[in-house]
């Protein structure tokens, strides 16, 4: 790690992003060349400026904390309030966390547990309710966000979460006299949200606890994570040894938020004579690498989250086609649709057999096997191409390299195009 370079640390930030948190064992990283790092990575946040954090003696550079169970050492109790995502208590959180641990002691691991999951882990209820709750910081009630918001990079669902002594008394959208605005919970209502969000993370049994060794170097994608330092972690340094990490950030470069990078094309083309909708999901999934895509079930879902009503797109006309032809080119790179094609220029929607299709003139040819389910290239044209997506098993080719309509032959992801009857969304649109 210590010699990266500009094009390694954006390689490292793709990677942070995808895989939500990284470890560098082995490392032997000064702290001047951390904060060099830190840097590379976005911009580094003066650790000094945190609220509630005490004056360090030692300190190398205001963009280092030096944490520890021994006071000579470094600042003590950092990072046990609660279960916690970096940042809580300011407008922007943290993009990135870097931890490097210096002196690793017995008991003294930090744990992680990915937060779309936790997420997911919500019942339809618990949803709703959830939706409606705003974040505020237990140490500057004017820092207010979502708890349920989109990851800024990754766009999947995540948890603004900061528990224990990290919370204010949370606040709830209230709609009253016609208006909307946010009315305070009481304490035990935040601690009710507050147990909840714990019980999920703590049943989910995705807790990764990362026992430290000298030179271990953690990077961790702050919004799609949250983290504890361990119980352990600061029992005194005679009995569990010197625990020292150094710890630098990344500024965030947003607010959280709910709002989602998404353009809806609707018509009334038969047979959805009451209006039907296409949307690309582009902007609103994260594949950081060429090869790493969604299958076609795991498109359907993305609909389906996305809208409960929704699914992948359903093509049954020219007027159709045309009109997701717009949506596509612009985005540049080839869409799953909902059709399957089981044999020959068959196509089928479910159970149901299609009469339209707009194959490119060299598909379906079942390429390398059988290839059942259908994309859309960038300009519309139809191909064929396994349901599973990526091919796993070839790696300079997991993702479809095809000549596409424009004669360049290229490897692209393919990417949820979804359709949803028009009646399920509940914003204006002219058609
Ligand atoms: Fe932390």
């Amino acid at each position: 790690m210590s010699d990266i370079d500009q094009k390694c640390a954006d390689k490292i930030r793709l990677e942070a992003f995808m895989h939500r948190f990284l470890v560098f064992r082995g490392q032997d990283i000064p702290g001047e060349e951390q904060v060099r790092i830190t840097s590379l990575l976005g911009s580094a946040h003066e650790e000094t400026s945190t609220p509630g954090r005490e004056k360090q003696n030692n300190i190398l550079d205001k963009r280092l904390a030096f944490l520890s169970n021994d006071p000579k050492e470094g600042l003590l109790g950092n990072g046990v309030e609660g279960w916690h995502s970096d940042g809580n208590t300011i407008d922007t959180p943290h993009l990135f966390t870097l931890l490097y641990c210096k002196k690793a002691s017995r008991l003294g691991p930090t744990l992680i547990v990915p937060l779309k999951e936790i997420s997911d882990a919500l019942s339809e209820d618990e949803r709703n309710y959830l939706e409606k709750i705003h974040f505020v910081s237990g140490f500057n009630s004017s820092i207010v966000h979502p708890l349920l918001y989109k990851h800024p990079h990754r766009n999947d669902d995540t948890v603004f979460l900061a528990l224990g002594s990290l919370s204010g008394q949370y606040l709830m959208e209230s709609e009253e006299d016609g208006g909307r605005k946010l009315v305070q919970l009481s304490k035990d209502e935040t601690q009710y949200v507050m147990d909840l969000l714990e019980s999920k993370l703590l049943s989910a049994n995705l807790i990764f606890a990362l026992n430290y060794k000298p030179g271990d170097f953690l990077i961790m994608n702050n919004q799609a994570v949250a983290h504890i330092a361990g119980p352990g972690t600061q029992l005194p340094p005679e009995v569990v040894g010197v625990r020292l990490i150094h710890r630098s950030t990344v500024q965030g470069e947003s607010k959280p938020s709910k709002e989602v990078k998404v353009n809806y094309k609707c018509a009334k083309f038969s047979p959805f004579d009451e209006g039907y909708c296409i949307f690309s999901l582009k902007d609103s999934v994260f594949y950081p690498r060429v090869g790493y895509f969604d299958s076609q079930p795991v498109a359907r879902q993305r609909c389906k989250s996305f809208n409960k009503f929704a699914d992948l797109a359903a093509i049954h006309s020219e007027e159709w086609n045309d009109l997701v032809k717009s949506i596509i080119t612009e985005k540049g790179h080839p869409h799953w649709i909902n059709a399957s094609n089981p044999q020959g220029t068959d196509i089928f929607w479910g159970e149901e057999k299609g009469h339209f299709a707009n194959w490119d003139p060299e598909q379906p040819n079942d390429h390398g096997g059988y290839e059942d389910c259908v994309v859309l290239g960038p300009f519309a044209k139809w191909y064929d191409l396994p349901c599973s997506g990526p091919k796993l098993h070839d790696k300079a080719n997991m993702a479809p390299v095809i000549v596409w309509e424009d004669g360049i032959r290229k490897m692209l992801n393919v990417y949820p195009l979804c359709g949803v009857p028009q009646k399920h969304l509940h914003i204006d649109i002219d058609l």
